[in-house]
């Protein structure tokens, strides 16, 4: 089977080479040529954990090319996938012109049995809007249109795309449902179900999904509120919780708030839609605000513990909306610096995957570090932003000495908090009552530290 993938990003590119690796001919095409030139030496503009080698293989057993020749592709294609971004607009609704360009420059050359596959995230009655740009373009003659959200974690993409919880499409006709499950027999035959609906549904899935997600995110961050008051501790609380089958263990993790591609923009265009049809989103209209004014809230803690801003330093260890990626698109610790660097603060930073990334968006904001210690050496406050492994392992009693002050944040929960105080140091984790180092300790490790005294008065 030949498919072509119209956009060579994060979605498109995985996708395209999934289905390489499970015997279709793909042609991933793009409209940047330096993408193009650069994967078809095997550079890979993404980092995603094994992407690279599954590339490499696919291209070596001829299975997957890469174009900018976007009319001699799809002569060819049996399945057209349109996998363009969906931008966000600021009314919060999403940008489609992407998605209709790429209809209207395939219409007049797609063969007629070919199907055009919606992978974009897209809203309610996109793919019928496109199937009509495409009759129109092929002069009227008949079109198939299916869509097919996808369900990709930036991180795990390939296990997420081989070992699916499940495969929907949507599409308004049998001819073309059965097309699509022919198409993914190999996955289907594995095992994972395949959800067979209108266009419509299928598009309604793939937002009430993510909406949904973002919810008990949502959620367990405002219990992670209770419990720090409360004195409960909110990992102990969402196993309890999630031990119940009807909740599940999955998206209970509190953090920062949730950042990145998707959640932020996916609920935004949800709440749109609802907006749009007369049916407001309001449990999600109060999480989008609820996740913005968490990543604020979670600054404001950092500057709390500083009486003196402008003569105080902080590292912040990881700048990536989650571990395993190099995306810091709508991270947490992107908010909290832009509010540390307003209030005066020095701030340094520090992670292993997003640095490029994160320092095109903060410019000379932050001071960059190879290492996380050379972040916090004389540092005020250290506060984790993403989950990475290196930061689970770190020496604290290194850290704390070469801290000049004593307050660690871990705002993914990554630590032990009485492994962070015996080195001296303050622990303010999430969903945990704050943890001071024994009074011994905190004397010990005062030193010359010109903060001991707004320690003893931490507000916090
Ligand atoms: C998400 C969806 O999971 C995926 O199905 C969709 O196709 C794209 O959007 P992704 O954005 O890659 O994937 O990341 P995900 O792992 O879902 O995490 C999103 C955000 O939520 C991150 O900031 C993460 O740190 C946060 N999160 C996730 C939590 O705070 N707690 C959790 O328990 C899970």
């Amino acid at each position: 089977m030949n498919v072509v993938m119209i956009g060579a990003g994060y979605v498109g590119l995985t996708t395209g080479t999934c289905f390489a690796s499970l015997g279709c001919n793909v042609c991933c095409v793009d409209l940047n040529e330096e993408r193009i030139r650069n994967l078809k030496h095997g550079q890979i503009p993404i980092f995603e954990p094994g992407l690279g080698e599954l590339v490499a293989q696919m291209t070596a057993a001829g299975r997957l090319d890469f174009s900018t020749d976007l009319a001699a592709a799809v002569k060819s294609a049996d399945f057209i996938f349109i996998a363009v971004g969906t931008p966000a607009r600021a009314d919060g609704d999403i940008d489609l012109s992407y998605v209709e360009a790429a209809a209207r420059q395939i219409g007049r050359f797609i063969p007629d049995e070919a199907i055009v596959v919606i992978k974009s995230t897209v809203v309610a009655g996109t793919a019928r809007a496109i199937g009509q740009i495409l009759k129109s373009a092929k002069g009227g003659r008949n079109v198939y249109v299916a869509s097919n959200p996808e369900f990709l974690r930036e991180g795990s993409a390939i296990d997420d795309f081989m070992k699916a919880d499940r495969i929907v499409v949507g599409s308004d006709e049998p001819a073309t449902a059965a097309a699509m499950r022919e198409l993914y027999r190999p996955l289907i035959e594995m095992g994972i179900p395949f959800i067979s609906t209108t266009t419509t549904d299928a598009e309604l899935i793939k937002y009430a999904a993510n909406a949904f997600l973002a919810l008990k995110i949502g959620f367990i961050n405002e219990v992670a509120n209770i419990c720090e008051n409360a004195g409960g501790n909110v990992t102990t609380v969402a196993q309890g919780v999630g031990a119940d089958r009807r909740i599940g263990q999955n998206f209970l993790q509190p953090g920062p708030g949730f950042g990145g591609s998707c959640f932020p923009k996916d609920t935004r265009a949800f709440a749109a839609t609802g907006r749009r049809y007369g049916a407001p989103q309001t449990l999600i209209e109060r999480l989008i605000e609820g996740n913005e004014e968490r990543k604020a809230m979670l600054a404001d803690r950092i500057l709390a513990v500083l009486t003196e801003k402008r003569r105080s330093r902080v590292a912040i260890l990881g700048m990536a909306f989650k571990a395993q990626t190099d995306d810091v698109r709508e991270s947490a610790a992107l908010t909290v610096v832009s509010a540390l660097t307003k209030a005066g603060v020095e701030v340094r930073g520090h992670d292993p995957k997003a640095r490029g990334p994160a320092q095109s968006v903060l410019g000379t904001e932050v001071i960059w570090h190879e290492d996380p210690y050379a972040a916090a050496h004389g540092a005020d406050v250290v506060a984790i932003l993403t989950e990475w492994d290196d930061y689970r392992a770190l020496d604290l009693k290194r850290l704390a000495d070469l801290m000049n002050g004593k307050h660690l944040f871990d705002y993914r929960n990554l630590l032990c908090p009485e492994s962070v105080t015996r080195h001296g140091l303050f622990y303010h984790g999430i969903g945990r009552p704050l943890v001071k180092p024994p009074l011994d300790d905190r004397r010990k490790s005062a030193g010359g530290s010109h903060l001991w005294a707004d320690v003893a008065a931490s507000p916090i």
